[in-house]
């Protein structure tokens, strides 16, 4: 499923490159939040392939799929993680595919179409990047970390608008970026280039691919608060795993 998943998302990135080069229509869902006719494009071819290799899954799309499957396997799928940054042509978005099986994600695929970057993990096989292994950094302390995190789209009127946890995370931490696609921000945790990333309001397309990339490339994944991750849940905090209790505490010490 794998192989197929990866070229799925690698004809995706096709898609959205062509599509930015033709010139995009973008409409608001919400005030800040955008959606282009390449989000819609890249659903649909994502949707097409997906119903052709897998009959029985069921699929759930940011852009409205509902496929009611009838086995237990359920793809989540994001056909721009980072429209914002897309829509800008700001070099930082992707293509999630995440595979559940009931509650528990056994496939990652997360492709950035810019650089070429392709990680993929599937449950017991490992994460790799481009086909070669990847692992989570063995730095052990926030005062040595990387970090990153990012911001709701109805940040101007919600009180869970993370800037406290951000303020104090960079005062502890070497940095903490605001990159705009959580499903990438996910795989960099994943490859060592950052030890920890964490953000609320999230959806399940954004989050379940990376998961997964995280967890077997050595990391932890959980909510932010410590609790279990739900990959078809609404927030995650990712990290190395080393310094994973130290970015809960500090979480968990402020209102967000
Ligand atoms: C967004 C990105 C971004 C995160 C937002 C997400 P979208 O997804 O993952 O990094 O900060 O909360 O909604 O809307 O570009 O698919
Ligand atoms: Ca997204
Ligand atoms: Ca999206």
């Amino acid at each position: 499923m794998i192989k197929q998943a990866t070229q799925i998302a690698l004809d995706a990135g096709e898609i959205l490159i062509e599509k930015r080069a033709a010139g995009l229509t973008i409409e608001h869902k919400g005030s800040i939040d955008l959606v282009t006719d390449a989000d819609r494009a890249s659903e649909k071819y994502i949707v097409e392939q997906l119903k052709k290799c897998f009959p029985h899954h069921g699929i759930l799309g940011e852009e409205g799929t509902r496929v009611e499957g009838s086995s237990d396997f359920l793809w989540v799928i994001d056909p721009i993680d980072g429209t914002t940054n897309f829509a800008h042509g700001f070099p930082y978005f992707s293509i999630s595919l995440g595979l559940l099986r009931g509650d528990e994600v056994v496939l990652g695929v997360v492709y950035n179409p810019v650089t070429k970057e392709c990680f993929a993990a599937e449950l017991g096989s490992g994460a790799f990047l481009n086909g070669e292994r990847i692992s989570v950094s063995k730095i052990e302390t926030l005062h040595e970390s990387l970090l990153a995190s990012g911001f709701p789209y109805d940040i101007a009127t919600t009180k869970e608008d993370n800037i406290k946890s951000f303020e104090i995370a960079t005062k502890v931490s070497q940095g903490v970026r605001c990159l705009g696609s959580a499903a990438l921000d996910l795989c960099h945790v994943a490859a060592g280039r950052l030890e920890g990333f964490w953000e609320l309001s999230l959806h399940p397309w954004d989050i379940a691919a990376g998961s997964i990339v995280v967890t077997e490339a050595g990391g932890r994944v959980s909510g932010c608060r410590g609790q279990k991750f739900r990959p078809l849940g609404h927030e995650v905090c990712a990290s190395n795993g080393r310094v994973h209790d130290e970015l809960l505490a500090l979480l968990t010490g402020v209102e967000p």
